[in-house]
Formats: structure tokens, sequence, C-alpha cells
């Protein structure tokens, strides 16, 4: 189950997807929090967020959408009341950092820098889909991610992982600035645009009517931007999208991932991820995959 992004050995291939599980010590009670690959947590911005106004999650079929509005404490409050806590965690952290100007971007990542956190690195989101200032601006755009993740590579040697948006015409050229600025890797996909309306009420589901779509729904979409990244790229891909069984992540691994996160399903089942890394092991014995290696872009096309 051991894999490696970079020089940094996660025990399973298996993380928490950004704003599905807290900072890793909401879910303590539920769940054996250390037994995940790693956690990634919610966004952090420069200055503090209240988000956006509710209602700000729906459940659709198979899936749900959200507009959170990346709500959150800010860099200060996050360096003296979060990184303490997730110090703590025995697993592997990853800190994900959401702006809206390239400043907020770098000045956030040195605070975070300057705090000698235990973290291993960070997961840039350039492709939240619900605040205009969120990032999304760099995430459809190949030279500002690749000016953003050039600046960044130059602030830390822990991981640097860029999180692509799928609403974008060609998420292979995204993922290309990302590795031709100094990525060490990136992750895909972050949510579908999505609105659902109330039939009743004629209102949108959702305060801001448009959310992001995650969850099993979005599955098949995932795997076919992750494939089109795998096709495209050198560095390793963190494949992100609906999973909910072990099937799922070995299909993620066989379109191209080196790694996965659970996201949607975790409020379903926040052990979800921990079951998985189990599952996953059985199913290599049974088909005699020895690593996780054997399976990365190993699908195979029909020959016609
Ligand atoms: C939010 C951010 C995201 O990147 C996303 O995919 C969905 C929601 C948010 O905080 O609104």
């Amino acid at each position: 189950m051991r894999v490696k992004l970079k020089d940094i050995e996660f025990s399973s291939p298996i993380l928490t997807a950004s704003g599905t599980y807290g900072y890793g010590h909401e879910v303590r009670d539920m769940a054996d929090v250390n037994q995940w690959g790693g956690i990634i947590t919610k966004s952090v911005t420069r200055h503090p967020r209240e988000g956006n106004p509710p209602p700000r999650i729906a459940e659709t079929r198979s899936g749900m959408i959200n507009s959170i509005g990346l709500a959150n404490l800010g860099v200060e409050k996050y360096c003296n009341e979060i990184i303490p806590s997730l110090n703590e965690l025995q697993t592997k952290v990853i800190i994900n950092i959401a702006g809206s100007a390239m400043k907020d971007y770098l000045e956030t990542m040195e605070m975070l820098e300057s705090k000698n956190g235990k973290h291993v690195g960070y997961e840039i989101n350039i492709s939240c889909p619900n605040v205009k200032e969120g990032g999304i601006e760099f995430g459809v755009n190949c030279e500002m991610t690749e000016q953003l993740t050039i600046e960044m590579r130059k602030r830390t040697d822990k991981l640097l992982i860029m999180k692509l948006s799928p609403n974008v015409t060609r998420i292979e050229d995204i993922a290309q600035a990302a590795e031709s600025g100094g990525a060490d890797a990136v992750s895909a996909i972050n949510t579908v645009v999505g609105m659902a309306i109330d039939v009743k009420t004629r209102r949108p589901k959702l305060n801001t009517a448009f959310g992001g779509l995650s969850g099993p729904a979005i599955k098949p979409i995932a795997i076919a931007n992750v494939h089109k990244v795998f096709k495209a790229v050198n560095i390793p891909i963190i494949g992100i999208g609906g999973i909910a069984t072990a099937k799922d992540v070995v299909e993620f691994l066989l379109a191209g991932a080196t790694m996965v996160q659970i996201g949607t399903m975790n409020y379903q089942n926040p052990n979800l991820g921990i079951q998985l890394k189990g599952e996953l092991s059985e199913y290599y014995s049974q088909n005699e995959i020895e690593k996780t290696e054997d399976l990365i872009g190993k699908v195979e096309y029909h020959s016609n």
C-alpha cells in the first residue's frame, strides 16, 4: 500500500479530500484518522472568510452540490490554532491554500512556512467554483497557473500539488503549465459546476444558485480528466471524484493516478478511506498485484 510522492512516503495511497474532513480532529471519535495515507485540510486563505450565506450545501442524486465560499479562519489564526493540532497527527498532513491574487497565495504560504509545522506539503486550490476571487482565474489560465506555481515553488521545498478544475476546455494544458512551473504533482478533479432547483419554491437549492457538484455522480468525469492529464504530463496525479469502493480506487489508478482522495463519501462514512485501504490490499492479493505502481496508467485500450 505504500506510495511515494517525491521523497515523501505515504502508508496508503488514500487521502482525505480538502474540505471534507475538517482538520482531522473533528472526526477523532468516529475514525482512526491516522490510518489514512494523509489528511488534506480545508483551504486556508490570507484573511478570515465567513463563506457564502446558507443554504450552501444540498444533496443531489449520487452526489451533492456545495457553495461554502471558502469559509476559514485566515492564515494567522490557522498558524496559531490549527497547526498545533495538525502537528499531533501521526499521518501525513497536506495544507490546502486558496487565494484570489498572487500576493494572497504567496503571503499565506510564507506564513505557513515560517511556522515549522510537521506538514509535508501544500495543495494549491486554483479551482474553487464558488467565489469570484477563489483562484479559478488562475485555474483556467495556463500562464497564470505556471506563474503561480513558479512563485510558490521558490518558497517551499515541501510537496507542491496544484489542484485542477474540470471546468476548463483542456485540463491537460493547465496540468502541463503546473508541471513546467515546478509542481511535484497535480490533483484532479475539483468539483464540477452544478445547480439544483426546488420545484415547489422555484428557488435554487443553494443561495448562490451555482455550486460545485461532487460525489459518485462525477466519477466518470474525473476518470476522463485524470486520464487526459496522465497522457500529458510526467508528474504524479492524485485522482479525486466520487470514490466509494476499492474498485473505484483501482479504476483511478488504471486511468493514471498514483494516489487518490476521498471527499463526499466521508459524510456518509468517515472510516471509508481506512476500510478501502484494507479492501484494496485484498484486491491486490487476489489479483496478484504486488504494488500500487503496477496499476498506474495500465488501462488497456480496445484494439480495433
Ligand atoms: C468550495 C471550494 C472548492 O474548491 C470546491 O470545489 C467546492 C467548494 C468552497 O469553499 O466553496
